[in-house]
This record gives structure tokens, C-alpha cells and sequence, in this order.
């Protein structure tokens, strides 16, 4: 006698016959073949017992009054996909056996049947199930996987970009540092305004990125020592439109850091580059982001001039609150370093960093307060 593959506990089998006589009999033959036979004696019951119970394998008559096979197979196919359904069929139906394969029968069972072939088909039916849904398992696991590989791909990128950052800081004496120390302000003025840890995250990699852009602009402009001619600001100006282009693509999940990096030279009065943005139609992110850059700008030595002392800088931001900066961000950085005997800060040892979790994929993590 054929017994089923799995053998650790008896498998569901409901059968489904309006006719006593030839249910008790497929019933004995099921039973001695190791199954646990349930029994319904129209459609009807078998739905409700499939409410009820999970059953792997279905085998039903074709021609029962009330609801005929061929709906209770529809029914089964659009609410349990996942159950194997056998039908059973006299020979001269074999038409109707073949229409039933084809809305997703498994296979049918010739009326009047051999017993091991009852065994035979119920094991076989429930064979191919197995291998439906392994294989559906294994298509969604891929899935996953491919998922994850695309992210991780879109995360390397993005360190990659922050190590870029990082070398074209290098090169140079003068901007050395300059993005991981605006990170540091924009990061301490953010949590001084009580902003949530994804937004910090933002404002922290924002800020780390903001002048990606300048590996478009000519090596003259960037290093000339004296003052720029209006068409060398005005091209040295374009690495804001610049560093957006390149991240833009990477970036669709995390608009404010892409409003960082292209606005971050905008002014509150409107009169900035390079889009002349006013008031809060630049987001707070990098409104903070504007502050920052600006204090570190001017507390670090440039070619042309030498460094400001930190209250000299201090000075500048107040008064140029209001017009340039946002007064609100001005006040949360003097809350932030309220003594000014440790600004400007040093640089940090690490420039750049992991990307933010949730920046490529757009799920972000649940933060503590
Ligand atoms: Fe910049």
C-alpha cells in the first residue's frame, strides 16, 4: 500500500462526494494509506470546512448537485492556492477531468478506480504541491535577496562618494576637514532645535556630502589664491547644481540631503545661489546645514585671507541673522556651544561615515528618543 512521503503526523485529506457508497470506500482506501480523511458531502461543506481546517489535498467528484467540482475548484484556487485538489471522474468525462487541469487541478482519478492508484495519485498531487510552493519560496527568498543586494549596491555607492568627499578635502590645506566639522555644528544646532534622529541622520550625511559638487570645478578656480572674477565664483558656484546631479540618482529615498547639498549657498532674503530660494521654502535641514558651513568657512584659513576668531565668526552670524541666516538656527548654535573658548572644534578622526540606514532603502528604523 502506497503511504505518504511525510510520515511524521497523518496529512488532511478531505474528500468531497455526494454519494455515501463511493465516500466510505475512497475513505477506507485513503485511511489505509495513512491519511487522515475528513469528509464533506457537497461543495458547500467542504468550504467550510477549509474555513475551518488546513488541508494540504482536496479530492473531489465532478458531477455533485448544489455546487458542482468545477466551482468548488475555482473557490479552492482563488481563497487556498496552496491546496492540492484531485478530482474524480467517471471515464467518460475525461473531457471535463482535462478542463479541470487546466483551472488548476492537480490531477484526476478515473471512476472506477484500483485501489493502490487512489494512494499513487493522492501522493503524487501531493508531491507537485510541495514543490509549488518550495519553488514559490524560493522565487520570493530571490526576491529578497536581489532586494537587498540593489540596496547594499546604492549604500557602497554613497561611501564611496563620502571617501570622495574626503579625498578632495585632502588635497587641499585649506578645506581639509571642512565637511566632518560641518557635520559635527549642523548635527549639535539639529539636536538643539529637538529634531528627530532620522533628520539628524539627514542633516549629518547632508552635511558630509554638501560639497561633492566641487570635483566639477576646475582645480584653478578652486586654488587660486586671490580673489575669484565674478565668471570664476559664478563657476565655482555651480558645484552645488553639480554635487545634486550626482546624487540625485542615489538619493530619491532622502530629498533633504539633496536639498542640502543644492542649497546650501541659498540666503533667507532670497538673494542666494543657486536657485534664490527665500525664507522656509528652504527646508530646516539645510537652513542648519547654511549656518554651519558658513561658521566653519569662516573659522578656517583661506587663501586669501587668514582665519576669524570665534567670536569674530559669532559676530557675523548675528548680524547677518535675519538676512542671510535663519535667526532660529543662529540661536540653536550659540545654545549648542554656548562657550566659545571650545569653537572652532577640531576635526573630527573620522571624515565621513556608514551611511544611514534607511537612506537607500527608504525604510527607516525605529529610533529611541
Ligand atoms: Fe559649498
Amino acid at each position: 500500500m502506497t503511504k505518504p512521503a511525510v510520515t511524521e503526523q497523518a496529512i488532511n485529506c478531505l474528500l468531497v462526494d455526494d454519494e455515501a457508497q463511493l465516500r466510505d470506500a475512497l475513505r477506507r482506501v485513503l485511511e489505509a494509506a495513512g491519511y487522515d480523511v475528513l469528509v464533506a458531502a457537497s461543495g458547500v461543506e467542504a468550504l467550510q470546512i477549509l474555513e475551518e481546517i488546513q488541508v494540504p489535498l482536496v479530492i473531489s467528484d465532478i458531477r455533485m448537485p448544489e455546487m458542482d467540482g468545477l466551482t468548488l475548484l475555482r473557490r479552492i484556487r482563488e481563497q487556498w492556492p496552496e491546496v492540492a485538489v484531485v478530482m474524480v471522474t467517471g471515464v467518460t468525462e475525461v473531457d471535463v477531468a482535462v478542463a479541470c487541469l487546466k483551472l488548476g487541478a492537480l490531477d484526476y482519478i478515473l471512476k472506477p478506480f484500483q485501489i493502490e492508484e487512489v494512494g499513487a495519485r493522492a501522493e503524487q498531487a501531493l508531491d507537485k504541491r510541495r514543490l509549488l510552493l518550495d519553488n514559490r519560496l524560493y522565487q520570493e527568498h530571490l526576491a529578497d535577496l536581489v532586494d537587498q543586494q540593489a540596496r547594499r549596491i546604492e549604500e557602497l555607492f554613497l561611501e564611496g562618494v563620502q571617501t570622495l568627499v574626503e579625498a578632495l578635502e585632502a588635497k587641499d590645506a585649506y578645506t581639509r576637514g571642512h565637511s566632518s566639522r560641518v557635520a559635527v555644528y549642523s548635527s549639535a544646532i539639529a539636536k538643539n532645535l529637538g529634531m528627530r534622529e532620522k533628520d539628524i541622520r539627514l542633516i549629518e550625511l547632508g552635511s558630509e556630502l554638501h560639497d561633492v559638487g566641487k570635483i566639477g570645478v576646475r582645480e584653478a578656480v578652486l586654488q587660486k589664491p586671490g580673489k575669484l572674477e565674478p565668471h570664476e565664483y559664478q563657476h565655482l558656484m555651480e558645484h552645488t547644481v553639480i554635487g545634486a546631479r550626482i546624487l540625485d540618482p542615489l538619493l530619491k529615498n532622502a530629498p533633504e540631503v539633496i536639498s542640502i547639498v543644492r542649497s546650501h549657498h541659498e540666503r533667507l532674503d532670497g538673494a542666494g545661489l543657486p536657485d534664490g530660494l527665500s525664507g522656509d521654502t528652504v527646508p530646516i535641514h539645510t537652513r542648519i546645514v547654511i549656518v554651519a558651513d558658513s561658521f566653519d568657512a569662516m573659522t578656517s584659513v583661506r587663501p586669501y585671507r587668514p582665519a576669524m576668531d570665534a567670536p569674530e565668526a559669532i559676530a557675523e552670524l548675528q548680524r547677518c541673522s535675519g538676512t542671510q541666516f535663519d535667526p532660529e538656527v543662529v540661536i540653536a548654535f550659540l545654545h549648542a556651544f554656548p562657550d566659545e573658548l571650545t569653537l572652532p572644534i577640531s576635526t573630527p578622526r573620522k571624515v565621513g561615515g556608514t551611511v544611514p540606514e534607511g537612506v537607500a532603502t527608504g525604510e527607516w528604523p525605529t529610533y529611541s528618543a
